[in-house]
């Protein structure tokens, strides 16, 4: 893995994950949310038997699963009609610290492709208003074909710079600002290959700038 980075970010990463970086690299997990708005995670579990894939549950949270599998989970007909997500670990974290709950509207700042739009959907059942927004074109279209492909039913998509959203005066109680990154914490080395230090310095900025629009579309108590 090491040949894909600089020496600066090779440097830079270890001093974020310490000597084991490399070694961790290479036992990296898959890790998939199942998505309970098309399928019961038992009746998940049977399906995933009859592919012989191995799943291993997380202990925080009942829909999250590692799977090993001898096929590419990506091109199954399961993932295809939407019976699950492949997402990181750590992304299902943040949806649900925010606890949405049914009939809730929630703005999600930077939404695409709709990893964490997706989740919410499922922990509202379906229910409420998600404001699902990104400045991507191009992204958009993965996070359109993502909410169709879960049967995600309660989200408009909004396309707009989100350090001028609170410029529209719309309030919300819950938002998730799930800003663009470095992907450090991807433990992917091709997004590590990606990252120079003036998209370092680019990230920074913006994220600021959303942190900032975010804050003010927040509803005061
Ligand atoms: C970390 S990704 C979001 C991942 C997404 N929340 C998910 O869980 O699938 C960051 C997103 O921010 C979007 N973005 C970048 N600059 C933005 C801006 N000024 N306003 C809104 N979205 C922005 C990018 O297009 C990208 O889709």
């Amino acid at each position: 893995m090491e040949f894909l980075l600089k020496d600066f970010q090779i440097e830079r990463y270890r001093k974020i994950y310490g000597k084991e970086f490399f070694e961790f690299l290479k036992i990296l997990p898959q890790s998939i949310r199942i998505n309970t708005i098309k399928i019961s995670v038992k009746d998940f579990k049977k399906k995933a038997e009859e592919r012989s894939w191995k799943l291993k549950g997380l202990e925080w949270y009942d829909e999250g699963f590692y799977v090993e599998a001898s096929e590419n989970i990506s091109k199954t007909i399961e993932h295809q009609i939407g019976y699950f997500f492949i997402q990181n670990v750590s992304s299902m974290l943040p949806p649900l610290i925010l606890e949405p709950k049914k009939d809730e509207i929630i703005l999600d700042l930077c939404a695409a492709p709709g990893a964490k739009s997706t989740q919410i959907a499922q922990l509202m059942e379906n229910t409420g208003v998600i404001i699902a927004n990104d400045v991507k074109v191009k992204r958009i279209r993965a996070l359109k074909g993502n909410l169709q492909r879960m049967g995600v039913v309660n989200t408009i998509i909004t396309m707009m710079d989100g350090s001028k959203f609170w410029k529209t005066g719309l309030k919300f109680e819950k938002i998730l600002l799930d800003v663009p990154c470095s992907g450090s914490g991807s433990l992917n080395p091709r997004i590590f290959q990606q990252i120079g230090k003036y998209t370092l310095n680019y990230l920074t900025k913006i994220q600021k700038r959303l942190l900032i629009s975010a804050s003010k579309c927040l509803e005061k108590d």
